[in-house]
């Protein structure tokens, strides 16, 4: 069912020096912040040949990532995102077999501007995953 890894998320307490280390260090092709309201989150995604790296920080009071910071102070992975065809049939497909769907359980619009969902980690080995239609 589910397709290719499209990014994989790091949660970091200070977005432009985690996006300097990627540009500076590691030589990736950084992109611009893009606050997400919606998400509680700003992002920056740094291209690799075979995927891409969400870089996470907290955007507002209540950011669904100020939680995981507090736990994991110096940052750490948050999230992995593979993509799916029909996000509707995948999540229909998962909540029949027992796998919770977070908020509403309809999907959102996520960074890229397509449709989104997000899987309960405890659901999968400790690991959030999100589907991005395709
Ligand atoms: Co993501």
């Amino acid at each position: 069912m589910i397709g290719r890894l499209n990014h994989v998320a790091i949660a970091v307490p200070d977005l432009a020096a985690a996006a300097a280390q990627y540009e500076d260090r590691l030589g990736a092709k950084v992109g611009a912040p893009q606050d997400e309201p919606d998400h509680g989150v700003t992002v920056i995604f740094v291209e690799v040949p075979n995927t891409k790296i969400e870089l996470l920080c907290p955007l507002g009071e209540d950011s669904p990532i100020r939680g995981f910071l507090d736990k994991n102070p110096s940052g750490g992975i948050h999230h992995m995102c593979f993509e799916v065809e029909d996000i509707l049939a995948a999540r229909d497909r998962l909540k029949a077999e027992g796998a919770r769907v977070l908020g509403s359980g309809e999907p959102r619009i996520g960074a890229h501007g397509k449709p989104v969902l997000f899987l309960h980690p405890k659901d999968f080995n400790g690991c959030l995953i999100e589907l991005e239609q395709i």
